[in-house]
């Protein structure tokens, strides 16, 4: 079985492009899996103070998980992966060494409310304390795991790691590999800025270095005429990747829930906060070519100034693989719930603002601020309509914890493409509906801007699930 990993080797220099060889660019190792159940991975995470060079040779004090089954294990940004299969009872040991409470939300993953780990779901664990989560995994995908207490500075601090749940139509490829975007403010010292200004309240804090997998300006070799897979998820609080690789196509097959029933190719690829995306990519067959995973500008309001490309990985092409891809399935996805929506489906609106006031900007959800908040209440098993309305002038990317849902339409539009998403965006002045079902458990569950920013100031609410 393939394991997430990325295999360097060096070029030699007289021949095309170099290779760095640096550290791995993979994401570490999983979690050690401590359980010799087959059925079940349980696993010791930990949470506190680390440093990672942001900048070359320059230490930054982060926040990080760590995989205390490990003697001496020290933090990693991205933190471990998790890695389970369909139907794995997960045990998560955690310890907080952190000098603040916090929680960890695994974010996409359909469980009982009480493991959700946000503020509503649980009490914060205090800084020393543990804390043990017990779920089974039900869906196939790309998840990810980050806290959900002061989420702006806890995760800009380090605090995020991917989750792969393994399942689902086999692809044959060369690597797959887990992509976890991210920004970082740093200043020339190499450490963490401190504090926000004004633009940072309102846009959510953008970074001035772009991180792959916690790095920033690699290059990985990649083998000529191979096919590789790419899970990304964006990690930033409030930076957009609108991700494109000039000359090659991304065949997207999968979404925040998993494969999607139609795979379809696109020459840019935009990943709002929180969303997954899981790409194909054909390498060309031409050793020594050299592509450029490249953000390109994306609009998302308050006239913020087009940068221009920035590459964010760079990708030299190498031997052949001796074998050439397999054939792709013939069926991706067939296990895709239809939700039918009639006349009599209830629409529950929810209108998203900002608001300046001179204590800064807030964020609203129907004209209320988290945790000033009135819970929403349904039924378990209701389907209902979400009308998801943005007044104000930017973005919002919309999550939904615990959920997945079918994308009916956008700004009025009807949208066709099919498959599960758990975090939507909702275009400036623009209207989102979606249709979903509240099937996973009875319980308290969060919705809210995944702008990190936004959120702590107010654009989040509370779904209370009654049996
Ligand atoms: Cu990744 Cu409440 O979210
Ligand atoms: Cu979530
Ligand atoms: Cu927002």
């Amino acid at each position: 079985m393939l394991r997430y990993s990325v295999v360097f080797l060096a070029v030699c220099s007289a021949c095309g492009p170099t290779l760095k060889v640096e550290k791995p660019l993979e994401v570490r190792a999983a979690l050690t899996d401590v359980n010799p159940d087959p059925a079940v991975v349980e696993v010791r995470l930990a949470a506190g103070p680390a440093s990672v060079p942001y900048l070359e040779g320059k230490d930054a004090d982060v926040w990080a998980y760590r995989d205390a089954a490990q003697e001496g294990s020290t933090g990693t940004v991205p933190g471990p992966m998790l890695r389970a299969k369909v139907g794995d009872l997960v045990i998560v040991h955690f310890k907080n060494e952190l000098p603040e409470a916090t929680t960890i939300h695994w974010h996409g993953l359909r469980l009982p409310a009480a493991a959700d780990g946000s503020a509503s779901s649980q009490m914060a664990i205090e800084a020393g304390a543990e804390y043990e989560y017990r779920f089974t995994v039900r869906d196939p995908g790309s998840f990810w795991y980050h806290p959900h207490v002061r989420g702006d500075v806890q995760i800009e601090r380090g605090l995020y790691a991917p989750f792969v749940v393994e399942g689902g139509a086999e692809v044959d490829v060369a690597a797959d590999r887990y992509f976890v975007l991210d920004d970082v403010k740093v200043s020339a010292s190499g450490k963490l800025s401190e504090g926000n200004e004004t633009l940072d309240e309102m846009l959510g804090r953008q970074g001035n270095v772009l991180l792959v997998n916690g790095q920033k300006g690699r290059e990985i070799e990649i083998s000529a005429g191979s096919r590789e897979r790419w899970r990304f998820v964006n990690s930033a609080n409030g930076r957009y990747f609108n991700l494109r690789l000039p000359g090659v196509k991304f065949r997207v097959i999968g979404w925040d829930g998993g494969l999607v029933p139609e795979p379809y190719e696109v020459e840019t690829l935009l990943v709002a906060p929180g969303e997954r995306y899981e790409v194909l990519v054909e390498v060309p067959d031409k050793r020594g070519e050299r592509l450029s995973l490249e953000t390109i500008h994306y609009d998302r309001g308050h006239n913020i100034p087009d940068p221009g490309p920035k590459e964010i990985l760079g990708l030299v092409v190498g031997s052949a693989k001796k074998h050439p891809p397999k054939p792709l399935p013939s069926q991706w996805r067939t296990d895709l719930p239809e939700l039918t929506v009639t006349a009599d489906t209830r629409v529950k609106t929810f209108v998203l603002k900002e608001l300046e006031t001179p204590e800064g900007v807030q964020f609203l959800i129907n004209d209320q601020r988290w945790p000033f908040n009135t819970r929403v209440e349904v039924r378990q098993n209701d389907v209902e309509i979400w009308e998801v309305k943005n007044e104000a002038e930017m973005d919002h990317p919309f999550h939904l914890h615990g959920h997945f849902f079918h994308v009916l339409s956008v700004n009025g539009e009807p949208f066709t493409r099919k498959g599960w998403k758990d975090t939507v965006n909702i275009p400036q002045q623009g209207t989102v509906r979606f249709v979903v079902k509240y099937e996973p458990s009875p319980g308290m569950w969060m919705f809210h801007c995944h702008i990190l920013e936004h959120a702590e100031r107010g654009m989040m609410g509370d779904l209370m699930i009654m049996p």
